[in-house]
Order: structure tokens, then sequence, then C-alpha cells
């Protein structure tokens, strides 16, 4: 996130001499996502990060493809995915390509006994339900309903739940996950047309120094792979950092809706950018308001990319019968629209109350068997007249 932030103490100037009370040096680690050429933090931890004590047996964790290939308008229902008392085993990956993966979970319990690092992919976390504490080494992130939990690869994490109720939707981008560059200045401010701004960002606060020597369990995805690795010092043993790269927070309540006399486009929705696909927010808003105004969108064959929606809350203005946590991925190549009834319906409506993620990827999303099984079979008839 190109906002400049600092916790904790750290040294004057980088790369000198920073001692600890009993004089031995503090350990600096420089940590980005794409080497030296874009953002890093510089981070103090009070042990050197790098004593491993034990590996584990590493075990496959990659998503089963059950539909591979398909050109079919697809309706999931996101909240049949079944509550699991673990974080990690609750996350189901649903729909999957090259560039993204996008799982469902709904954990019960915190994560208290291992802590966790995504070293192939940057995560960002979308709280349906539930509230909590993301709790890193870089500091602390409270959450609640709407916020998008935003960690770059290679942050050890551990999440506590307030409850056991929660719902989650994620996506894990094996590219950095960026604000959209077109609202960012040559400075990387974010400009005054963009929807949001720095004050919408949650950084991490409450830095607290573990000071600890002992086994820390720590699960490590790369490849496709769980590594269980026992370190010998606590993962949170940060004194201090400092830099541009750092887990942060949006609330998507605090998305400001671009809105016109005419219809507007899917970009004005944008809120992350990936390589290859974008994410965006639908929130309540005020219809366009030409008189004549069609608010509901026009059919459109999206063929450079699929579409999915997570639909969150509020009336789906262009959309019979869904419900709280249902995606449906619209593929590339043939057309979709409006439901029937929804344009009419529409017209002369002042607002809209809907709440919604959606994502579009550029390369085709294929079905995993977690998918399959909440799949609902009739979705690509229900735009005919008698459905
Ligand atoms: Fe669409």
């Amino acid at each position: 996130m190109p906002i400049y932030h600092s916790l904790g103490k750290i040294p004057a100037k980088r790369h000198t001499v920073f001692r600890k009370d009993d004089g031995t040096l503090y350990a600096e680690e420089l940590v980005s996502t794409e080497g030296f050429s874009s953002l890093y933090s510089l981070v103090y931890h009070c042990h050197p990060p790098t004593i491993v004590k034990d590996l584990g047996e590493p075990y496959n964790v990659e998503p089963k493809i059950a539909r591979e290939k398909h050109l079919r308008h697809t309706s999931l229902l996101g909240f049949k995915i079944k509550p699991e008392a673990d974080y990690l085993k609750s996350r189901k990956p649903v729909l999957v390509n090259s560039d993204l993966h996008i799982s469902l979970a709904a954990p019960q319990t915190s994560m208290s006994d291992y802590y966790y690092k995504n070293s192939q992919a940057d995560e960002v976390i979308f709280i349906h339900e539930g509230s909590g504490t993301l709790k890193t080494g870089f500091g602390q992130i409270p959450f609640e309903y709407g916020d998008y939990l935003v960690i770059p690869r290679g942050t050890i994490y551990q999440i506590h739940f307030n409850t056991s109720e929660n719902r989650l939707f994620i996506v894990e981008s094996f590219s950095p996950i960026r604000t959209p560059k077109r609202y960012r200045n040559a400075f990387g401010q974010m400009e005054e047309h963009a929807p949001f701004c720095e004050r919408d960002i949650k950084r991490p606060t409450q830095l607290e120094t573990f000071d600890e020597v002992g086994d820390f369990k720590v699960l490590i995805k790369k490849q496709g792979m769980m590594y269980p690795y026992t370190y010998g010092t606590h993962p949170f043993d940060f004194v201090g950092w400092d830099g541009f790269h750092y887990p942060w927070a949006f609330s998507i309540h605090n998305f400001e809706p671009i809105t016109g006399r005419l219809h507007q486009p899917p970009p004005v929705h944008q809120t992350f950018e990936g390589h290859n696909f974008v994410i965006c927010s639908f929130v309540p808003r005020m219809y366009d308001y030409h008189p004549l105004a069609i608010p509901a969108p026009y059919n459109h064959s999206n063929v450079d990319s699929d579409e999915v929606l997570y639909y969150v809350d509020g009336d789906f203005m262009s959309r019979k019968s869904v419900e709280k946590g249902q995606i449906t991925l619209h593929p590339g190549g043939i057309p979709h629209g409006p439901h029937p009834g929804t344009v009419e319906k529409s017209i002369g409506q002042a607002k809209t109350e809907e709440l919604a993620v959606m994502i579009d990827p550029f390369r085709p999303l294929m079905l995993t068997q977690d998918a399959v099984d909440i799949e609902d079979e009739s979705y690509h008839k229900s735009w005919q007249t008698s459905s």
C-alpha cells in the first residue's frame, strides 16, 4: 500500500547498528513482494527470522479441479459451505485459475497453536460475517463486517475471531494486490476522483513485541503445498518497522459510489487490481437520474473475461431470487443480462441497497469439487420468462 507507515522503534538510519538493552543487535529484514523494485519495508526483529528448529512433512493443498472447461452460467450457494473449526481447513477454493484462487470459508475458532504464511499469493479476505483481529508482526488490525483485509504474501499472521459465526470470501492473488492505477498520481497518492482515499485505509496499530524463544509452528504455503515449519523464535518479535509493505484493510462501506445520469459501467466500481483481474465493490447508491434512464445493466457478453459476483446484502437490481453468499459466474463468450422483469422494475427507482463484490478475471475460471457440491444446477435457465 503506497502510504508510508512506521510502528515501534527503528534506528535513525537504515542498515546501521541498532542494539537491544543487553547490547546485542536487532536483526534487520527487508520484506517486499517484487524484489527490490517495488514496495518494501524494513523490519527489526529481536532475533534473526531464520532459526528453523524442525521441518514437518509437507502436504498437498492444491485445489481439486472438477470442471476445467465449461461454457455455462453457473451459480454457487456459498453459505452451503460447511463451517469448520480450523481456519485453514475451513478455506475451500471454489473458482481458480493461474492468476487467482477464490475461496469460501466459515471458520469457527481462532488460530491459537499455529501461525500461517502464504508464500505464493497475496490474500484479500472479505469479511461477510463475523469480526475479530488480524494479528501480525507489523501490528494488529481489528476487522468487522464489510472489511477487506489485504495481506501481502510472506506476511505471517494469525486470525482471532470474536465469535464462532464467521463467513469469509477470500481471493488469493499470484500477483501483488494494488489499488487501481488510474486512481493514483505519479507519487502514489489517491487522486480526487477516486472512490476512496488514504483516510479510508486501516493500517496496523498496537505493535506488541513478543521477544520469545521456544517452538513456534508456522504453516507455510508454497506451490500448492503446505510446509509445517517449527521456528525457534516468536514470529511477532518485531521491535519496529517502517515502509510501504504491510497488511492493511479497507471497508466496503467506505467505498463512495460513482453515479451518473445514465448507467455507469463496471469500472466505476473497481476497488483493487491484480495481474489479469480486478475486484469491484457494488455498494448502496443513488440510481441514474436521467428522466428516462434504465438503471438495470444492459445485456453484455464479457468476451475477454469471466465475471464473478458474490452477493453480500440488499436487493440485487438485475437478479431475481439471489441470496446472501451466493456466487454467480458468467463465463466470457456468451451474453448475460438482467433477469426477466428486472429492467422494467428498475425504471424510476431512486436508489439501490445492493452490496456485492465482483471479480473479473481475464483467464477462464475452473470449478473445484467444493464448487460443484454447492452448485444451483438450474441457474443457466434462470433467464427463461417462465422461471
Ligand atoms: Fe455482468
